[in-house]
């Protein structure tokens, strides 16, 4: 049986800085509150023409050249992604194939929100175990800005743009091999975060009188507290499922959106602060980017090795959630 390692990790932060004092200037806040309420300082902006498809391009690069794998042997390409190049077609994922000058490649989006990389994990996973693909690049990239609402307070806090990717390709060595991956959705929850218009879903009337309903908004004080408890649940799910002590994880990747939700877990799950990864104070919340971007911080950063388990748990608008017990399995 195949089985899926994680190979390499790669990511790109656009180059603009929004600080905390800026968004101050914007609407009705200051850095103490926000910094207070969410541990984000400054979150960084994508150029006017620089599109989603853009960022997730700089982050493959990045993640196939440390592979090690030529980029000829990919044979699928997924994105996850709320904030699509084109909102109904072509997918980001086809876009960015062809930016990589790949050939015929399998390549589609995905929406899980802030899930979505954990999602994309799964599906990279399950088609490697199956033996149809055997090189999948996976990629979370947003540009959270073109549909962030810069004039409320509420949201526009919280979000940046960004983009990760990692290869995931096929062995037999059982020892290097992802171990599990959960993932799970509940629509009953769908209105604590959402774009409310702009799909088959919305008035036409209503788009043209409110444009702004094609922004994010969200009930950001019920989100969090089922962010937390969702969260939590899903990690002593995964642990329990496969015998491994929460001791025993030496990089805990939460999806990071407000550093007291990742503090409330991290302490649920009794983990030290040594294994708990935090990038939310200089990104804040990129959704489906979060993850990678992360990684990719440990990565360069120089703390994370070959070997090494990394136990990643996010959780979205939708409401969607997953977490992945993913050992760091390089080819060099
Ligand atoms: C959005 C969030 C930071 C707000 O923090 P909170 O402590 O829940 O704050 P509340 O929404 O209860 O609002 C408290 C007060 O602060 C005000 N407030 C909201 N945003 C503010 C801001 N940016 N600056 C200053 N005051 C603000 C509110 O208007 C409210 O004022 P009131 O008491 O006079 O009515 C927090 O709820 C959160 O992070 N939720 C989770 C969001 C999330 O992670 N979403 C993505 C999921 S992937």
């Amino acid at each position: 049986m195949a089985y899926a390692a994680f190979r390499s990790i790669g990511a790109y932060v656009p180059s603009k800085i929004l600080s905390n004092e800026d968004l101050s200037k914007m609407v009705d806040t200051t850095d103490e509150w926000i910094t207070k309420r969410t541990g984000i300082k400054e979150r960084h902006i994508a150029a006017e023409n620089e599109f989603t498809s853009d960022m997730g391009t700089k982050a493959a690069e990045i993640a196939i050249q440390r592979s090690g794998i030529d980029k000829s042997k990919i044979d699928m390409i997924i994105c996850a992604t709320i904030s699509p190049d084109y909102f109904c077609m072509p997918s980001t994922a086809t876009i960015i194939s062809t930016k990589l000058g790949l050939g015929n490649v399998t390549a589609f989006d995905i929406s899980a929100a802030c899930t979505g990389f954990v999602y994309v994990l799964s599906i990279a996973k399950a088609f490697i175990e199956s033996g149809m693909k055997k090189n999948v690049l996976i990629i979370g990239a947003e540009k959270l800005s073109s549909i962030t609402d810069y004039t409320d307070r509420g949201t526009c806090i919280l979000f940046g743009d960004g983009a990760g990717a990692a290869l995931i390709s096929a062995t037999d060595n059982k020892t290097e091999a992802i171990i599990d991956v959960h993932t799970g959705a509940d629509g009953t929850f769908a209105d604590l975060l959402m774009t409310p218009n702009g799909g088959s879903g919305s008035m036409h009337d209503t788009l043209d009188q409110e444009a702004k309903s094609c922004f994010m908004q969200m009930k950001g004080n019920e989100t969090f507290k089922v962010a937390v408890k969702t969260l939590t649940k899903d990690v002593v799910e995964i642990l329990q499922d496969n015998n491994i002590d929460s001791s025993e994880i030496k990089h805990f990747v939460p999806h990071q959106a407000n550093l007291r939700i990742i503090k409330a877990v991290g302490d649920a799950l009794k983990l030290k602060e040594e294994q708990v990864v935090l990038t939310v104070e200089k990104y804040g919340n990129t959704s489906g980017a979060s993850i990678p971007m992360a990684i990719n911080d440990i990565y360069e950063s120089g703390k994370l090795n070959a070997g090494e388990l990394m136990l990643l748990d996010a959780f979205g608008g939708g409401l969607t959630w997953g977490s992945a017990l993913v050992p760091f399995s390089p080819l060099k």
